[in-house]
C-alpha cells in the first residue's frame, strides 16, 4: 500500500499532536502538515498552506463543545480540494453532528478516542476504494418512505417504487429497515442475509461483501432484507452512517422502507434523504399521525424534505388536498388509488404491482419514479422493458 499523506486541522493543541502520532503509527500514512486553526475562506492563509501540502487525506477533529466551525471547515475544504479524502474526527454521542459532517462531505466519521487501529482501517478502505476508481464516481440518492401510521401502505410505495427506479434506471437498492421486515414476502424473494448482517459487518465492507448481503430480484433489484425477529436491529448512528455511505457509493438510488420505524433510526435515514415519503390515507386518524410524524422528522431538519403520499386515495367531498398539505404540513407529491383487491392479492402471490404492466397502479408507480428523478440526467425510457420475461 503506498503511503497516503496527512494533514491534520485541529484546534487542540494536545488532540492535534495526539492525531500525528497515531497517523504515523499506523505505518500507512504520514502527516506532512498539521494545523491549529480551521480555513474559513478560499483565500485564507490556512487554506494556502493546506493546498500547497496537497495532502490525499485531511483530518478535521470536530470539538464536541463548539463543532460549527470544523463542520465549515469540511465544507470548504470538500469545495475547494474535492480530490482530497476528508475524514472527522468526533464523539458519537452527537448524531446531528456525524449526520452534518457526512453531509459537508466527510468519507468517514471517526470515534474519539481515536486510536491507531481507527485510524488504520480508514486508511485501507480509502486506498481500497481509490483502486477500484470508484471515489470520484456520483453518489446515489435515498429516498425513504414511512407511515403516518401502520398499515397505510409504506412498504407496498417502497417495494414498488423500488422496482419501477429499477426498471427506469437500474443500480437500485431496497432497503428493509422495517421493525419486522416485510419487502422479502412481498416480493416472494428468501433472504438468507438482512440488515442487521451487514451492520454485523460493516468493519471489513467492501463492494462484494455489501453484494453478498444483497438479494436479488428477478428485474434487477437489490433486496438488503430487513429483520425477521422484532426490534432485532438497533444499530448506533455511525454505523447507521457508514451503511448508507456504501449504499450511495454502489447504487444510484437506495429506497429504505422504514414503514411504521418511529425512532432515531428513521430521523437519521430521513435527514440523508433525498425526499422522505411520508404515506398517508385521507382518514382523520392518518392525518392527525401524518402530522406527528412529520413534525417528529422535522426536529431533526428534515421538514423540508418530507413530501405527503395520499393512498388509498379517493375523493372525499368537502375535504382537498389543500386541506390535507395544511393538515400535515407538507406538500402533496402523489396520490395511489385505492385497488384492495390488486394490493392485496400482490402481497399474498409475491408478485407485486409493478409485474402486472400496464395497469393503472403500476403506472401510478412508474410517475412517482419519474417525478423523484425528473431531474437526473440520462433518464431512460423503456420503463417496462426489464419485465418482458416475466
Ligand atoms: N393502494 C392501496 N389500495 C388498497 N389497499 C392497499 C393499498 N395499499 C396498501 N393496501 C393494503 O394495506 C395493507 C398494508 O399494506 P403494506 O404492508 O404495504 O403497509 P405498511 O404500511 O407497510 O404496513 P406495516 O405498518 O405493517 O409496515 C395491505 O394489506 C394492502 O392490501
Ligand atoms: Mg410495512
Amino acid at each position: 500500500m503506498p503511503e497516503l499523506s496527512v494533514v491534520i486541522a485541529a484546534t487542540d493543541n494536545e488532540q492535534r499532536a495526539l492525531l500525528q502520532v497515531l497517523v504515523d503509527g499506523t505505518s500507512v500514512a504520514r502527516t506532512v502538515h498539521s494545523c491549529a486553526n480551521f480555513p474559513l475562506a478560499a483565500s485564507d492563509p490556512v487554506m494556502r498552506r493546506i493546498r500547497t501540502a496537497n495532502p490525499e487525506v485531511t483530518l478535521v477533529d470536530l470539538p464536541a463543545d463548539n463543532p460549527s466551525a470544523g463542520l465549515r471547515a469540511i465544507e470548504l475544504l470538500h469545495q475547494e480540494m474535492p480530490e482530497t479524502a476528508i475524514f472527522a474526527i468526533g464523539t458519537l454521542s452527537q448524531p446531528q453532528v456525524i449526520v452534518n459532517a457526512m453531509r459537508a462531505g466527510a468519507r468517514e466519521f471517526v470515534e474519539r478516542p481515536t486510536t491507531t487501529t481507527d485510524l488504520l482501517e480508514a486508511f485501507v478502505r480509502l486506498t481500497a476504494a481509490q483502486r477500484r476508481g470508484r471515489q470520484e464516481g456520483p453518489r446515489g440518492k435515498v429516498f425513504s418512505v414511512i407511515n403516518a401510521k401502520g398499515g397505510n401502505g409504506a412498504t407496498t410505495v417502497a417495494v414498488n417504487l423500488a422496482l419501477a427506479l429499477q426498471a427506469s434506471h437500474g443500480q437500485t437498492a431496497l432497503v428493509d429497515l422495517a421493525p419486522l421486515g416485510h419487502a422479502a414476502l412481498h416480493m416472494n424473494l428468501k433472504a438468507v442475509f438482512s440488515v442487521a448482517d451487514a451492520m454485523r459487518n460493516l468493519h471489513r465492507m467492501d463492494a462484494s461483501l455489501l453484494e453478498s448481503f444483497m438479494t436479488r430480484h428477478s428485474g434487477g433489484l437489490q433486496l438488503l432484507a430487513g429483520t425477521n425477529v422484532p426490534g432485532a436491529v438497533d444499530p448506533s448512528t455511525a454505523e447507521f452512517v457508514r451503511l448508507f455511505d456504501m449504499l450511495v457509493t454502489h447504487y444510484r438510488y437506495v429506497v429504505v422502507d422504514a414503514s411504521s420505524r418511529f425512532d432515531a433510526a428513521s430521523r437519521l435515514v430521513a435527514n440523508l434523504s433525498e425526499t422522505v415519503l411520508l404515506v398517508a390515507c385521507s382518514d382523520v386518524a392518518s392525518l392527525w399521525s401524518a402530522a406527528r410524524v412529520q413534525r417528529f422528522l422535522g426536529e431533526t431538519g428534515s421538514r423540508d424534505r418530507v413530501r405527503l403520499v395520499l393512498n388509498r386515495f379517493r375523493k372525499v367531498p368537502g375535504f382537498s388536498e389543500e386541506d390535507a398539505e395544511a393538515a400535515v404540513g407538507a406538500k402533496l407529491i402523489w396520490r395511489v388509488p385505492n385497488q384492495y383487491f390488486a394490493v392485496s392479492t400482490a402481497i399474498d402471490r409475491g408478485t407485486p404491482l409493478m409485474e402486472q404492466r400496464n395497469t393503472e397502479i403500476a403506472r401510478c408507480f412508474a410517475g412517482l419514479a419519474h417525478e423523484l428523478t425528473r431531474d437526473d440526467t440520462d433518464t431512460k425510457r423503456a420503463a417496462w422493458s426489464l419485465f418482458k420475461s416475466v
